[in-house]
């Protein structure tokens, strides 16, 4: 070892194949780790630990990856670089503040790493031993920086590793390795990182190695879910659809949601997430704090509704689901509606996507919320594109048996607006629901 260009102080800890220190360069007062290679390490050992100095050098642009400052000559006996010191890793550091970190600033944390690997994976190499050890956290007085390190099993995408089975024995901690990685560590892929992202995660949510997908709200259980599927196809495609997940998230933390635009239309419209996931579901339907409901919800939906066309290849969209979600926003558009109004554009908007769900969905009920929903259009907002479009699709297929009475109800109690007797410009009812009205008429 090159005892002349740094003089160890402590021993920080141990792992894999190398022991780390905390040093100090011989020609400056600053410390830093030098990570050394066991002294009984294999050819194998050695090489992937030249590899890990290779992917520092390639990932050096990048604040949440850590610095390499020094690195031993090729052929060194024992191999050793020196990097930044951390002062802990991220184990120690969450376990420490647990009680007193925001979720908010947990998001943040998650955030930089994602980046981190991502960073990475953009540049075709794969970490493989993503671990609450190897993520490092730099504390300054000011500020707090993660910075992912330990590359060590990082292998480049396109030279496949000849490692084999016996080498992973040891490798790394078993809770973060995906099943395929366990069986073959050369299978390693994006998935096999986005797998050990997803148990950080869950550890970094729960602050428990063996944190249970329950403790976790249901956006976020469905993060954790979805990372950590068995089967790595099921699993997300790349750490950008995790970074515009959580980012979603982290929007609803602040209320600034016009991500939702942006991100979930990129979400739905990238197949990620379908809505008959019951995580990605009740996420919807958590959506009570938006500050501005019309734009940052109700336009996006209508925008999603109308744009994809998953309502037709996803069946079990209807029904119990669609309903919910209807009656859900119909009730924030109540609410909403007592205080704004809105324009004829967007109500235009708002009819194209309830015609559109009127005439896919087979459930009454749901009609029934979007028949009223389109009536006041038309009517009250005397929107002449709605009233159109009622006209067009007042049929019996939407206007079924089961909500006839109520339909004829609703249209009999609002045929006055403020005083003012609605006009119905040239529309005519359905017979069924003429004779009903008639009737209330003659009952009053
Ligand atoms: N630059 C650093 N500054 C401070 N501590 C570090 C630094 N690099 C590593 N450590 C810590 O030193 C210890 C040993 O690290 P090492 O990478 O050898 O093993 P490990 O992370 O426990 O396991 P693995 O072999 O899977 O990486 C760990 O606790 C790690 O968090
Ligand atoms: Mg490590």
């Amino acid at each position: 070892m090159s005892k002349s260009i740094f003089t160890i102080l402590s021993a920080i800890g141990e792992g894999g194949f190398a022991t780390v220190y905390k040093c100090k360069l011989s020609d400056t007062n600053t410390e830093y780790a030098v990570k050394v290679l066991h002294s009984n390490s294999s050819e194998e050992d050695r090489k992937r630990f030249i590899n890990e100095i290779e992917y520092l050098k390639i990932l050096k642009d990048h604040q949440g990856i850590v610095k390499l400052i020094r690195e031993c000559e090729p052929n060194d006996q024992q191999p050793w670089y020196i990097m930044e010191l951390a002062d802990e890793n991220l184990k120690e550091y969450i376990i420490k503040n647990f009680s007193r970190l925001k979720k908010g600033d947990l998001y943040e944390i998650i955030l930089d790493i994602l980046d981190a690997v991502k960073f990475a994976h953009d540049r075709e190499i794969l970490h493989r031993d993503i671990s609450y050890s190897n993520i490092l956290v730099f504390n300054t007085a000011t500020v707090k920086k993660i910075k992912v390190a330990d590359f060590g099993l990082g292998k480049d995408l396109n030279t496949q590793s000849e490692l084999t089975r016996s080498d992973e024995r040891e490798l790394g901690q078993a809770y973060f390795i995906s099943p395929e990685q366990k069986v073959k560590l050369k299978s390693a892929t994006i998935q096999s990182d986005i797998y050990s992202l997803g148990k950080l995660i869950l550890f970094i949510l729960t602050q428990n190695i063996f944190g249970n997908h329950t403790e976790l709200e249901s956006a976020e259980r469905y993060l954790v879910g979805k990372a950590t599927q068995f089967d790595p196809s099921l699993r997300f495609r790349s750490v950008q659809e995790m970074i515009d997940y959580l980012e979603i998230l982290s929007r609803q933390l602040t209320n600034q949601c016009a991500l939702w635009d942006k991100s979930l239309k990129n979400v739905l419209s990238t197949n990620l997430i379908s809505v008959t996931d019951d995580d990605f579901f009740n996420f919807l339907l958590q959506n009570h704090s938006l500050v501005n409901f019309l734009d940052d919800f109700l336009i996006p939906f209508c925008n999603l509704v109308l744009n994809t066309s998953y309502l037709n290849t996803i069946p079990s969209f209807g029904r119990n689901k669609i309903f919910i979600l209807i009656s859900h926003v119909d009730k924030m558009f109540e609410n909403f509606s007592r205080e704004h109004n809105f324009d004829f554009r967007q109500i235009d908007l708002i009819t194209d996507c309830y015609i559109k769900i009127l005439n896919y969905t087979d459930d009454s009920q749901t009609k029934l919320i979007l028949l009223k929903r389109l009536w006041r259009f038309a009517f009250f907002y005397n929107r002449y594109y709605t009233q159109d479009l009622i006209k067009l699709n007042l049929n019996s297929k939407n206007i079924t048996s089961e909500i006839e009475n109520d339909f004829a109800f609703f249209i009999e109690a609002n045929m006055n607006y403020s005083g003012v007797p609605v006009v119905l410009n040239g529309i005519r009812l359905p017979p069924t629901i003429e004779n009903i009205i008639n009737k209330f008429k003659a009952l009053v």
